[in-house]
């Protein structure tokens, strides 16, 4: 589903340059749930970013369901990005104005479509997040948890092959964040959505089918989580 190869980021800032990855290769096959780990400052947000097609690597290439993707032009990562992709930020990044329903199904609007068909799916998909009776609802009217699930179903609503979630409970209270990481174990079980997850948080380990480790940009450990 995704192979990398050799994927360097260096960020120059000034006379400051940061290897914020060193020589990444990594194959992640269609159906796993991976875990990635390190400490602080190792890469793994930058490492999710280059594999979301977010960023591009200075060096390496990147295949994500049989395409290279770090060399196309913008407008074709762009449309790639909407359509094979799901993105879970810390932050859950959902627009103020708009209702749960409407965050969810913005994306659709983005590529086109019926307008009927598109909010039963969103529909849909807030029930399978929990969240069936909160479609009305803004994001401030929502708890922090809430918020997180229903950037969850936005990150779904135009089938993604793969799922990426950067510290998508660092925010939240323990209750909340297992919640959301049940959510996000049962959509890899039940939908077979490939996820790549960071976390900082041992505990939540245990949801993956395989742990990697970043240590200064380098991968350093990749197995069944013990
Ligand atoms: N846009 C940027 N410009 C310059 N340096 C950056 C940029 N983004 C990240 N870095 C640097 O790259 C390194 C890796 O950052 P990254 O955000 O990937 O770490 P992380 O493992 O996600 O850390 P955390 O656990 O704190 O989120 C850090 O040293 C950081 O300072
Ligand atoms: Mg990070």
């Amino acid at each position: 589903m995704i192979a990398v190869r050799g994927v360097s980021k260096v960020y120059a800032l000034g006379s400051v340059r940061v290897e914020a990855l060193r020589g990444v290769t990594l194959d992640v096959a269609a159906g796993e749930m991976v875990c990635i780990m390190g400490r602080s400052g190792s890469g793994k947000s930058t490492l999710l970013r280059q594999l979301g097609l977010i960023d591009r690597p200075t060096e390496g290439t990147i295949e994500i369901d049989g395409e290279e993707v770090s060399g196309l032009p913008e407008r074709r990562r762009s449309a790639l990005r909407l359509a094979k992709l799901g993105y879970v930020f810390q932050e859950y990044a959902l627009l103020p104005e708009l209702t749960a329903e409407e965050n969810v199904y913005l994306p659709a609007m983005m590529r086109g479509g019926g307008a009927r068909q598109r909010r039963a799916k969103a529909r849909e998909l807030l029930a399978r997040v929990g969240l069936e009776d909160r479609a009305r609802h803004r994001p401030k009217e929502l708890s922090g948890g809430e918020q997180q699930r229903v950037a969850i179903a936005r990150s779904l609503i135009n089938d993604p092959v793969v799922l990426y979630a950067d510290e998508p409970t660092a925010n939240l209270d323990t209750a909340s964040g297992r919640t959301v990481m049940e959510a996000l174990s049962q959509l890899n079980r039940e939908l077979g959505v490939t996820v790549l997850y960071v976390t900082h948080d041992p505990a939540e380990r245990v949801h993956a089918s395989r742990e990697v480790h970043l240590e200064d940009g380098v991968l350093v450990g990749d197995g069944i989580p013990a």
